[in-house]
């Protein structure tokens, strides 16, 4: 793996490359490109595809349709047992709106997000710290967080706390924009709560999961 990044690509977080961390998320254009690749170019790290779908409108052919309205911060596949390292949002239509917004784990209270929730997953029930510190260095853990799927466990108070720590963080989050159709967001989906605001007209969005592998 090369590391070096496909041109054009735009570092969104953590910004700067001076201390040497590694990125997490890029702004990029597909043209057309192959987007796994892509991934794996920019992340260095050797990536397989969970999931690769089309999310349109009703009365598409596709089985996902999107939200219109204000997506709150989360993270994808909160139901899978194990979500997707890395997502890619590669926007194929979009008419107005639609704005993508970032809240990296430096922003958060991970104490209060050390709160257990439960998820509903295809074989029964999850239960998990919304923020789960994983071996390595300072700050390694994994965000699973989705307002309206989690369930409170034992403490509803703690989750109602976890919960807060988001919308306090929320004044902090990096602001994309809106992607343009053939516009492309990568991003660490463990460690970066992402948003969508609301959009109108037609938007139609392919999503991919992508693990680490090895
Ligand atoms: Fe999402």
């Amino acid at each position: 793996m090369s590391g070096a990044a496909p041109a054009g690509a735009v570092r969104l977080w953590p910004a700067g490359a001076g201390d040497g961390s590694p990125a997490r998320a890029w702004r990029f254009r597909s043209r057309g490109a192959d987007l796994l690749r892509t991934a794996e170019e920019l992340t260095g790290r050797r990536l397989a595809v969970v999931r690769d779908v089309t999310v349109g409108m009703p009365g598409d052919d596709g089985e996902l349709v999107a939200q219109q309205g204000d997506f709150w911060f989360h993270t994808d596949a909160t139901f899978l047992p194990e979500p997707p390292h890395w997502m890619i949002i590669a926007v194929q239509e979009a008419h107005a709106g639609g704005e993508l917004e970032l809240l990296p784990s430096e922003f958060l209270d991970t104490e209060a997000l050390s709160a257990e929730a439960t998820y509903l997953t295809p074989d029964g029930a999850v239960h998990t710290p919304v923020w789960e510190p994983l071996p390595g260095p300072p700050g390694t853990g994994r965000l699973r967080y989705r307002e309206d799927r989690m369930l409170a466990g034992g403490d509803a108070a703690a989750v109602d706390r976890a919960q807060q720590a988001v919308s306090d963080a929320a004044a902090h989050a990096l602001t994309v924009g809106a992607l343009a159709p053939g516009e492309c967001l990568l991003v660490d989906n463990w460690t970066v709560l992402h948003r969508r605001r609301t959009f109108t007209g037609r938007r139609v969005i392919r999503r991919l999961w992508l693990d680490e592998t090895g």
